[in-house]
């Protein structure tokens, strides 16, 4: 099956930016990761990073045409803000797991709140790269539990 990764805003510079709070992996290394670890599960996976949120909201839009079946989401700071990535993903109604590398919850109150969450099947945060493969093994396993 097609799973989606969708990067938001500043994840382009992971590596570099704030490395105590986001680690020293870039976002080629994570990708890279993520692309084997779909395809050792037999499913091929698509990503793209984006600091619009029109972008963000296009390519969940094209999710829907070209048969995507999970998204893993890091919003970047369009989690805390962003309606119409929320309506975008309620619109194509293919299911998300939301992902951190920080724990939003251990940091400034106004990353305690997500327009994503409750729409979400589920969120992992604070485990820094491992969050993004955390996720993937969750979308793997639904996969396959799903699968007919
Ligand atoms: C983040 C947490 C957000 O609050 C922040 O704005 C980010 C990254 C994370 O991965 O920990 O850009 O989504």
């Amino acid at each position: 099956a097609k799973i989606l990764v969708l990067h938001g805003p500043n994840l382009n510079l992971l590596g570099a930016r704030e490395p105590q709070i986001y680690g020293r992996e870039t976002l080629a290394d994570i990708n890279r990761q993520l692309a084997e670890q779909a395809q050792a599960a037999g499913h091929e996976l698509a990503w793209c990073q984006s600091n619009a949120e029109h972008e963000l909201v296009g390519r969940v839009h094209q999710g829907r045409d070209d048969q995507t079946a999970m998204i893993l989401i890091n919003a970047g700071a369009f989690t805390h803000t962003s309606i119409a990535l929320r309506d975008a993903l309620a619109a194509v109604a293919i299911p998300f797991i939301e992902v951190h590398l920080s724990n939003v919850f251990a940091r400034e109150p106004f990353r305690h709140h997500s327009y994503l969450s409750d729409i979400a099947v589920g969120v992992i945060c604070g485990f820094g790269g491992d969050s993004y493969r955390l996720a993937l093994e969750a979308a793997i396993q639904r996969l396959r539990a799903s699968a007919p």
